[in-house]
């Protein structure tokens, strides 16, 4: 392990006011998205979209580092060029999503493992070869009646710290990701208790695991009530209890946080983190900004819809939202971008 190449990678990967853009979804979850919009659910599909991603012009201005599937970062371009080649000549680092999906928790119900770990120093080194500098490992959390439970939250933690330390050792950027679902009926506060405990678990775990905390990205969710909670939060008040729910739990020396925009729109994603930057982007001692995957890529797949006609306003619906969330990265985001 080294050290100091895994710190530039994140200060790489953090770099401005970038962040990254999630295009990593498993075979199932792009099929659904694809699905839901009538678009076919074929392997030739999901190429012409992640091609469509990223050979879009100038998107590397705003987007630092892309997670791929591992589908994608093997799969070459209807000119028979690789996909990551495309990527990484618009200067943006190429990652990879390496846990294997959240499963059901045997004795649990309601409650999901991630997996992953076996075999996972091989794939690492793999993917390495093939030009990958970051990965991705996603723990899922739901809040419900009488979960989560400390069980989920302490094996979902423990995998994630063993899943980071094999990272560091392959040279490889861990992004951690703890993510507490937005579904069900709970309050703010309900979110943010879950939340921090959630992360003081993670970060204990990391630190067992002895992972290098300034060679790693945090990707938490927002705080916000659930989805059927009656009484939605205003922007600020999702800003002021996510910060300080971070500032709480989150070691200072911890490379960077990048969102998750969990099922969030589009602009109320990029409100979100522009408010966290405007009323308090002086105290944060972390780099903060966004991975979204359906808050960037929403949008331009509706436009798109399967066909190659569409595919110039895809790419600029995609360019929009990636130079909106770079806009709230620095706290000048405003709704009028959403007009222009
Ligand atoms: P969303 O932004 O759609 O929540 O996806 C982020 C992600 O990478 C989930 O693992």
């Amino acid at each position: 392990m080294n050290n100091a190449e895994l710190i530039k990678i994140t200060a790489a990967m953090m770099a401005g006011s970038k962040g990254l853009l999630a295009m990593d979804e498993s075979n199932g979850t792009c099929n659904k998205r694809f699905a839901a919009l009538g678009i076919p659910q074929t392997e030739v599909a999901r190429r012409d979209w992640r091609e469509l991603i990223a050979t879009t012009p100038g998107l590397g201005k705003y987007i630092s580092g892309a997670i791929l599937y591992d589908e994608t970062i093997h799969q070459k371009r209807k000119d028979g060029t690789l996909i990551i080649s495309a990527i990484i000549n618009d200067d943006i680092i190429p990652g990879i999503k390496v846990d294997t999906g959240a499963k059901a928790m045997a004795g649990f119900p309601g409650e999901k493992i991630t997996e992953g770990l076996d075999g996972l120093r091989e794939r690492l080194a793999h993917y390495y070869k093939v030009g990958a500098r970051f990965a991705k490992w996603r723990a899922v959390i739901a809040i419900g009646n009488g979960i989560p439970s400390i069980a989920c939250i302490d094996a979902n933690a423990n995998a994630l710290a063993r899943y980071a330390a094999l990272c560091q050792e392959a040279g490889i950027v861990p992004i951690v990701e703890p993510e507490v679902l937005m579904e069900g009926n709970h309050c703010l506060k309900l979110c943010f208790d879950v939340t921090e405990k959630v992360l003081k678990i993670v970060f204990n775990q990391l630190y067992q695991q002895r992972v290098m905390l300034e060679g790693m990205i945090l990707k938490p969710n927002m705080i916000i009530p659930g989805l059927q909670y009656a009484e939605q939060a205003t922007v600020d008040e999702v800003a002021d209890a996510t910060v300080q729910c971070l500032l709480q739990s989150v070691p200072a020396a911890v490379g960077g946080i990048a969102f998750l925009s969990g099922g969030q729109s589009g602009e109320m994603a990029s409100a979100h983190l522009n408010a966290m930057h405007v009323l308090h982007g002086a105290k944060l001692p972390w780099p903060l900004t966004f991975s979204f995957a359906r808050a960037i890529q929403q949008p331009a797949m509706s436009i798109w819809g399967g066909d190659e006609n569409n595919k110039h306003a895809a790419q600029q619906a995609l360019y929009h939202r990636a130079k909106c969330d770079d806009a709230a990265r620095r706290g000048e985001y405003d709704a009028a971008m959403e007009e222009a």
